[in-house]
């Protein structure tokens, strides 16, 4: 374990997509690649951290030195957050579904004969980062949640930062032409509640060392409240 400022600290990080089950072979998904959040995974464990890294369904490597819980849903998700609390620092950097399928089918669901097509109840996931952020004993000293917007990213971000009830909010512009969603590069805004910063267009790890040499800082001086 490398000794760094985050040496005998504890980072919990979520990444990628979740995978929403219609039936036991289909699912909804979302099209993160998790690559930043498994990059602040790594940077913090190079930064010396015990790095708990709860991952959906990602094409990507275990990061070196990370611990890494595999899930597929937000449920599941939610549950292994937290199974890895407590910690001093939670990045929440999964994409994840907003919805899932009202009891999904445990058969496959089959082709009507005669055409229609069956439709999905969908109903609200738990919200990770808000559950999290308003958590009354253990809550990590700073919660950073991300916003992936497509339109008006700002603006969405400070209301987001308000309504989660977390610190910081990374706010990152997703439309099809930032190519940011499965790409290497991001143009990110740390927002939080002194204002707004916005950090040059980088490499996906260039964003993940500087959050948390941020974080690093943050924790050094006794969180941010
Ligand atoms: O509301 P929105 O999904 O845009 O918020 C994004 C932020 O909230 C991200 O940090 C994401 O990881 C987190 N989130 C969560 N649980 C959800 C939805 C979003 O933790 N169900």
């Amino acid at each position: 374990q490398p000794q760094g400022p985050l040496t005998g600290l504890r980072v919990l990080v979520t990444s990628g997509p979740t995978h929403e089950p219609i039936d036991p072979v289909r699912y909804i998904a979302n099209r993160s690649s998790g690559r930043q959040g498994h990059a602040i995974a790594l940077a913090a464990a190079q930064a010396g951290a015990h790095v708990t890294l709860v991952s959906g369904p990602v094409n990507l490597p275990a990061p070196p030195g990370v611990h890494v819980v595999h899930v597929e849903s937000a449920r599941e998700m939610l549950a292994a957050v937290e199974v890895a609390l407590p910690a001093d620092a939670a990045v929440f950097t999964a994409a994840v579904a907003d919805w899932r399928v009202a009891g999904a089918a445990e058969e496959k669901i089959k082709k009507q004969g005669g055409g229609g097509a069956p439709s999905l109840n969908l109903v609200e996931n738990p919200d990770i980062l808000a559950s999290v952020s308003r958590m009354k004993a253990g809550r990590p000293q700073l919660v950073v949640g991300f916003a992936a917007e497509t339109e008006k990213v700002l603006a969405h971000a400070q209301a987001k930062l308000a309504r989660k009830g977390c610190d910081w909010i990374v706010a990152n512009d997703v439309s099809p032409e930032s190519g940011v969603m499965g790409g290497d590069r991001n143009t990110v805004h740390l927002v939080t509640a002194e204002g707004v910063e916005d950090w040059p267009t980088m490499g996906k790890d260039e964003v993940a060392r500087r959050l948390v040499a941020r974080i690093a800082d943050a924790l050094a001086r006794g969180g941010v409240k």
